[in-house]
């Protein structure tokens, strides 16, 4: 079975149709992406899977578990569901040191041996242990970036959801984060939903992608048709 298997997602906002019968299944291992012009419904599908936009018709199973809507995840879903924004401010506090933000995932969840695992997951992301003592505002955009990724992954989830995960970012960095990002997955077996408007990230990253436009999943393109180039619209 899929590690992910959406059928029919529908999600309304009053009148607007945000996501219209989207239906797409995500291998374990895979990268699979989401492409389309602002505003065609990617993060909408993401913060659904997230367990964010509670609000949706259809049917979706992740990790053998079947979502309801107008639920919160709980138990092992919170843990092996994570979400990394565009805008590493986002998850990160502005008045907490790196390190309080970093532990308190591990708090929520009952965690041992915090300091030890908060230095290894910003170890992990390649920041020192020294980076724990500072606050968001002292790293660079880049590093705060890293910061965010290793708090979606100090719970070990299985997957990870990158919404424009290096859009904000300088060309060289986004390459590093890039890069940090598939030798993760690697190293830990992830499997990846990643949003970005670029193609050559696409290209770069994914298994699969998915092409959308208002709404609705027009086209797939696997890797042979990225490696093509038949991906980039316009
Ligand atoms: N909470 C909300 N309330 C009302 N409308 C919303 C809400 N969230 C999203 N929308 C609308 O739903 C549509 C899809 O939004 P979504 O954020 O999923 O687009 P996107 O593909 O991620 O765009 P972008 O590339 O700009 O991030 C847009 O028309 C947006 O205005
Ligand atoms: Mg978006």
């Amino acid at each position: 079975m899929a590690l992910v298997e959406v059928n029919q997602l529908q999600v309304t906002f009053g009148e607007k149709t945000a996501v219209s019968a989207a239906s797409f299944a995500i291998e374990k291992g895979e990268t699979f992406s989401l492409i389309g012009e602002s505003g065609c419904g990617k993060s909408t599908i993401l913060r659904v899977l997230a367990g964010l936009q509670r609000d949706w018709n259809g049917s979706i199973a992740v990790l053998d578990e079947q979502l309801k809507a107008g639920c919160r995840f709980e138990g092992a879903l919170r843990r092996n569901v994570q979400m990394v924004f565009q805008d590493p401010w986002a998850s990160l506090h502005p008045n907490h040191t790196i390190a309080r933000t970093l532990s308190e995932p591990l708090k929520i969840h009952g965690e041992t041996q915090i300091t030890e695992k908060v230095t290894d997951a910003l170890q992990q992301v390649g920041l020192s242990a020294d980076a724990g003592k500072r606050y968001p505002h002292q790293l660079s955009g880049g590093q705060r970036q890293r910061v965010a990724i290793a708090r979606a992954l100090l719970l070990r989830p299985q997957l990870l959801l990158l919404d424009e995960p290096t859009s904000a970012l300088d060309m060289s960095v986004q390459a590093e984060i890039l890069n940090l990002l598939n030798r993760l997955k690697q190293q830990h077996g992830m499997t990846y939903l990643l949003v970005s408007h670029d193609a050559d990230v696409i290209a770069h990253m994914s298994d699969r992608a998915a092409f959308m436009a208002h709404g609705v999943i027009q086209r797939m393109f696997d890797r042979e048709a990225m490696l093509k180039g038949e991906h980039r619209m316009g």
